[in-house]
């Protein structure tokens, strides 16, 4: 197959759909691998090589679009993109169609295959494709979060870590998920005293025992939330409940409740954020400040680390799309069940059942399109 990798168009995008390794891969298993020229800059990766690897670097675009059979992307494909898909083509990235009628309505109008990272699951119900950007906003969360704290920022001023003869700042977070539990080793790590809370024993037996106790894991419930939210200095809302909007854990009386000060980062704001006060920001605006608490509610926090997130997200995405490229979609579906999940348009249909209802639009299951 011909294997596609334009550049990211979307603001704020800085990430790239394939490494050099990536590209080896690929041509390894006898693929042709197609680079816009330049691809790979926002991530601190210059075309060579990938030209080393043995990919075609193009200066256009749209033939990159046009000449590939696989078009491997990070985001959706924006509105300026559209005129480039075709019947035959297969789009490989996260599409988020569920939210985004006017791209879906375009996929199917022009009969493309597309497969979102983000609906690929395994059988345990796990992400395979989203988890390494939870890891990633987890780690960042406490970077961000102490940046928060310095009085330049309206912070409280406290260093997490502390200083000999000084209490270490007090750390509270928000779901022990894949984020929250990366969140809470980076915190320790730092020095700071770490309180975790959720609501399933088992992520807290986990952090319990990876951290051989020196972490305090409690149950969520209103009480206890509050309880150590009014104490922290840092608070990060890492909380998810999949498939439905995030609940406000932090409404506004309990965020008034806070010390001035308190740096809050609220990783889940992707799903509607949770606390009553935060709303989206970017990474040119990250915080604000409400009741006194310093908000920073960016939704893309891995674009802040392009390099690592290119590295973590590649590392992810490479099987499948060597999977699909060697086998073509119909036997890779046939033969990975996770993948065959991931699909989302084919031929026209809609496949996926999620953005089949939240779209209103009539879905054709999987099963029948490849016939298992
Ligand atoms: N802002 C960003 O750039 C960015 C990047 C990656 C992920 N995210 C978002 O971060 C959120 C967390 O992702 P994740 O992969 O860590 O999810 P996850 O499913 O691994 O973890 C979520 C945790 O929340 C817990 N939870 C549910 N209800 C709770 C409650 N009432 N109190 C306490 N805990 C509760 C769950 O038990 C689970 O352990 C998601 O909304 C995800 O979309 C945002």
């Amino acid at each position: 197959m011909i294997i596609g990798i334009p550049k990211e168009i979307k603001e704020e995008e800085n990430r790239v759909a394939i490494t050099p390794a990536g590209v080896s891969a690929f041509i390894s298993h006898g693929h042709q691998v197609l680079v816009e020229k330049g691809a790979g800059l926002g991530s601190g990766i210059v075309d060579r090589p990938y030209e080393a690897a043995g990919a075609t670097v193009i200066e256009s675009s749209s033939e990159v679009w046009q000449q590939a059979n696989l078009l491997m992307k990070v985001k959706e494909p924006l509105p300026e993109e559209i005129h480039l898909m075709r019947s035959d083509l297969i789009l490989f990235a996260y599409l988020h169609l569920a939210a985004n009628e006017s791209l879906t309505r375009a996929l199917t109008k022009k009969k493309v295959t597309s497969i979102a990272y983000e609906t690929i699951q395994l059988e345990d119900n796990s992400l395979p494709l989203l988890t390494p950007m939870s890891e990633i906003a987890g780690r960042l969360s406490l970077q961000v979060g102490a940046w928060c704290l310095q009085a330049e920022n309206g912070g409280r001023g406290v260093l997490l870590g502390g200083a000999s003869g000084v209490r270490p700042g007090k750390v509270v977070i928000l779901g022990a998920g894949i984020s929250g539990s990366t969140a809470c080793q980076v915190a320790a790590g730092m020095g700071a005293h770490v309180n975790v809370l959720d609501v399933n024993p088992s992520k807290l037996r986990y952090i319990h025992d990876i951290t051989g106790g020196r972490i305090t894991t409690l149950m969520s419930n209103r009480a206890n939330v509050e309880e150590e939210v009014v104490d922290a200095d840092l608070v990060v809302g890492s909380v998810l409940i999949p498939g439905a909007k995030t609940p406000k854990l932090l409404s506004r009386s309990i965020i008034k409740l806070m010390k001035p000060g308190t740096a809050f980062v609220d990783i889940s704001i992707d799903q509607g954020g949770c606390a009553e006060t935060s709303h989206p920001t970017t990474h040119s605006h990250p915080i604000y400040i409400d009741e006194g608490v310093v908000h920073y509610c960016v939704t893309n926090m891995p674009a802040a680390v392009p390099n690592t997130s290119t590295y973590a997200l590649t590392n992810a995405t490479l099987s499948y799309g060597l999977e699909i490229a060697d086998l073509g979609v119909m036997k890779s579906m046939h033969e990975n069940p996770a993948l065959a999940r991931g699909l989302n348009t084919y031929q026209g249909k809609v496949t996926h059942a999620g953005v089949s209802t939240a779209l209103g639009i009539g879905l054709t299951t999987v099963e029948e399109v490849i016939g298992g």
